[in-house]
């Protein structure tokens, strides 16, 4: 039997997602011990086809115990397969090491969720494709690029670009420059800290151009910010549209969206919106429940993964 669990990461995403699936609200109680240990209980899932609903978003490092005891739970619960439905996968920017001293946390944590039962993991535009080459499960990593292109298209208003904030999102970019017909511009930026960035240069026309600026999370809003700058400063049309699959949203991000002006923010509910930035939402709850039903049926959804 088809089963949705979810963590308390994102509650109205498994519930839309079971809704989807035409199944009741996923159960499952998260008690909390005075120490701080957490201690979630399921009902039962013998013999069941389990998958797990919950991303690694803030607060991160709760979310993920959280997630692990959970496939513990169906693993020693008798469930028949596990997934990890893990729509915005904490971690993934610590991808290799940048510096000596440094851990690779990508693979600490992929180890961790297959370490823990999953069978298999899920996750949407996950930040490095080398997720799939640290992870000892199949990782079936969808992209909600065509739920934001559509709801983009009609934001298209006479000569456009579609911009990547920096080279590791070009081929982000791409993807929504095919749906969208539009051609693509790059921005290098360097990192200063982990809110700070600096965008140096921008490949691509974009004078009198509107632009579309996508990545795959928004943060602390500092590539975006400087993104945009840099475009104005290169003579594109005020008021920039922002496209991310994981809204983040933290530290100086308010304050930093208010001064930009933007014509839109758009962001997917991979993680519980946040209602500092007025942002619109894109739920990706039909594209989980539509994966979730082929998997369990042993279908194919190559149409719904990446292939970069
Ligand atoms: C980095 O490579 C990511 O794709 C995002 O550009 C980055 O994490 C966004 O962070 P922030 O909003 O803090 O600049």
């Amino acid at each position: 039997m088809l089963r949705v669990v979810a963590g308390s990461a994102n509650h109205s995403l498994a519930n839309a997602v079971a809704s989807a699936l035409r199944l009741n609200r996923p159960q499952g109680t998260l008690v909390r011990f005075p120490d701080g240990e957490l201690h979630p209980v399921i009902e039962s899932v013998r013999g069941d086809d389990v998958y797990v609903v919950q991303p690694t978003g803030r607060a991160v490092n709760e979310h993920l115990v959280e997630l692990l005891l959970l496939l513990d739970a169906c693993r020693r619960g008798g469930a028949d397969r596990v997934t990890a439905v893990v729509p915005y996968f904490g971690y993934a920017r610590q991808d290799r090491r940048t510096a000596a001293g440094e851990a690779v946390g990508v693979r600490v944590v992929a180890d961790a969720i297959a370490g823990a039962g999953a069978d298999r993991l899920m996750v949407v535009d996950p930040h490095t494709v080398g997720l799939e080459a640290t992870s000892a499960v199949p990782v079936e990593a969808l992209t909600a690029v065509p739920v934001l292109a559509d709801a983009l298209a009609n934001a298209v208003n006479g000569p456009a670009v579609v911009v990547s904030p920096d080279l590791g999102a070009a081929k982000l970019a791409e993807r929504y420059a095919d749906r969208l017909g539009l051609p693509v511009a790059v921005v290098r930026k360097s990192r200063v800290s982990g809110s700070a960035v600096r965008a140096l240069e921008v490949v691509g026309d974009v004078e009198d151009r509107q632009t579309i600026i996508v990545d795959d999370m928004i943060s602390t809003g500092g590539t975006i910010d400087a993104a945009a700058r840099l475009l104005a400063a290169r003579g594109a049309r005020p008021g920039p549209v922002v496209a991310a699959t994981h809204g983040l949203i933290v530290g100086p991000a308010p304050e930093r969206f208010a001064a930009l002006h933007l014509d839109r923010l758009l962001v997917t509910d991979t993680l519980t919106p946040t209602d500092a930035v007025p942002v619109e939402v894109c739920s990706i709850a039909a594209l989980l429940a539509d994966a979730i039903t082929r998997l369990h049926d042993d279908k194919d959804i190559d149409d719904l993964v990446i292939h970069d």
